[in-house]
């Protein structure tokens, strides 16, 4: 068409070429929580890294606290040696400070001993009860590049992806159900590598072995896609995108790529452990499981 011809183009790169050139940086949506000392936490702009050893490890956390929204962050673990090392990114609630009320979100990446896989598990707690953990063994291995973890949390479901691939779903059945739980509260994002010693590896059986240290952890990506708690639109409303129709339930593709990963790579589900129990009598989203 004729027209198209004088299609003021050049505009459209002057609007376009910034926004490909700025990435998020760190500082507009995070700010350290601890190990800022210039080593063990370096915030590069837009790649920061974590990195543990004796002395200390290192973590971070959002601004804001959020009620709803889908959160992601591009992780490379610490690779080699790295039992007992964990790299952990997550969406928790704040008060009260012992934390037993809280509500949370997890992916946690445990380390291993040369030559055996890097676990990922992923728990949900609500009101302080956090005893559904699931693990997996990743079709790639976590240290070698950056991949995508996500979290969609909104008034309908609770969905874990890895690359875009759903790893884990828990519906809001909260007021269908009862004793049904869904995390409710405002959640902060925060991420840490961290000495986990006692539980990660083995079930806790091999330690960290200091002299592998320091072990370090990538990460990119900080726009946040959530409704913060300065936000004027209410977290439920249907004008946030992550609030659509079309992430109230998994697609027809999605579901089968999430079956397909729960059949060949999880490795423990507590919706199958009825020993850890009272009762053999497992929670009851383990009855509702897409
Ligand atoms: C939002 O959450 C942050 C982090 O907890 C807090 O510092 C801030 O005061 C909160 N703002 C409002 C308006 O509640
Ligand atoms: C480690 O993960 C790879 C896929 O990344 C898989 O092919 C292999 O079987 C796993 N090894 C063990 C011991 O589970
Ligand atoms: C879960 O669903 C109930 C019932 O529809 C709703 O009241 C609640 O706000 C939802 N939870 C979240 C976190 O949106």
């Amino acid at each position: 068409m004729a027209s198209s011809v004088r299609q003021p183009w050049h505009l459209l790169l002057i609007v376009l070429l910034p926004s490909l050139a700025m990435a998020t940086v760190f500082d507009n949506n995070y700010v350290p929580s601890w190990g800022a000392d210039g080593y063990h936490l370096v915030d590069q702009g837009t790649e920061p890294r974590l990195t543990m050893d004796r002395t200390s490890g290192a973590g971070f956390r959002s601004r804001s606290t959020y009620g709803s929204g889908f959160f992601r962050m591009r992780i490379k673990v610490p690779g080699g040696y790295t039992a007992g090392v964990v790299t952990a990114f997550y969406l928790a609630s704040e008060a009260p400070y012992d934390g037993s009320d809280r509500d949370e979100v997890d992916f946690e990446f445990l380390g291993n001993v040369d030559g055996e896989n890097i676990t990922l598990q992923t728990n949900v707690f609500v009101n302080g009860d956090g005893d559904r953990e699931q693990r997996l063994n990743l079709w790639f291995d976590p240290a070698a590049d950056f991949h995508e973890y996500k979290i969609l949390w909104n008034p309908y479901q609770l969905v874990i992806l890895v690359d875009d691939v759903p790893i884990r779903v828990l519906r809001n059945l909260t007021g269908q159900v009862p004793e049904y739980e869904f995390p409710a509260k405002q959640m902060g994002v925060r991420a840490s590598l961290w000495d986990g010693s006692d539980w990660a590896t083995d079930g806790g059986r091999i330690k960290i072995d200091w002299g592998r240290a320091p072990f370090t952890a990538g990460f990119r990506g900080f726009d946040v896609d959530a409704c913060a708690n300065t936000s004027s639109t209410p977290c439920d409303s249907t004008d946030l995108w992550w609030n659509a129709r079309r992430h109230r339930r998994l697609s027809v593709r999605e579901q089968a790529a999430y079956e397909h990963v729960r059949r060949t790579y999880m490795n423990y589900d507590y919706c199958a452990d009825k020993d850890r129990f009272q009762n053999g009598k497992v929670p009851v989203e383990c009855s509702y499981t897409t």
